[in-house]
């Protein structure tokens, strides 16, 4: 089986930016520590970041033909915006689920309404980098069932 793990803008910034907010760890030890886990379960995971929403949405596209299962997703701020993101996404069959590193509910109000909600199957907030993680926990077990 086969993870995409998808994040949006200005998350290659990760570690350097707001790191009082997101953290000291950077995006490239976020997807090294999600790849130990994917490949130690056996699945094949590819792990994409972009600026623009034009290219996630195609990342999309791509995983509806290329067999992936399930995809994960920090849209960043296209999770407030992204209609499109979230049209793509409904396209998809497999699991989504929505991860964000800061609790957005604890933060302006904004950041309270996800369009990406609306299709995902579970979303995760505020627990940091973890989150990605127990995203992927709970992918690699609903598969299993
Ligand atoms: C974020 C929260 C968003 O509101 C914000 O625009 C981000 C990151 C998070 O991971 O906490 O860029 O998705």
């Amino acid at each position: 089986p086969r993870v995409l793990v998808l994040h949006g803008p200005n998350l290659n910034l990760l570690g350097t930016r707001q790191p009082e907010i997101y953290g000291a760890e950077t995006l490239d030890d976020v997807n090294s520590l999600l790849r130990e886990k994917a490949v130690a379960a056996g699945w094949d995971i590819e792990c994409q970041q972009s600026n623009h929403e034009g290219v996630l949405i195609d990342a999309i596209h791509d995983a509806r033909l290329d067999g992936t299962q399930a995809i994960i997703i920090n849209p960043a701020a296209y999770t407030h915006t992204s209609v499109a993101i979230l049209d793509a996404l409904n396209a998809f069959d497999g699991r989504v689920i929505e991860v964000h590193i800061s609790n957005v509910h604890k933060r302006e109000s904004f950041r309270h309404h996800s369009y990406i909600s609306l299709r995902a199957d579970g979303v995760i907030a505020g627990l940091g980098i973890q989150g990605y993680l127990v995203a992927l926990e709970s992918i690699i077990k609903a598969y299993k069932k």
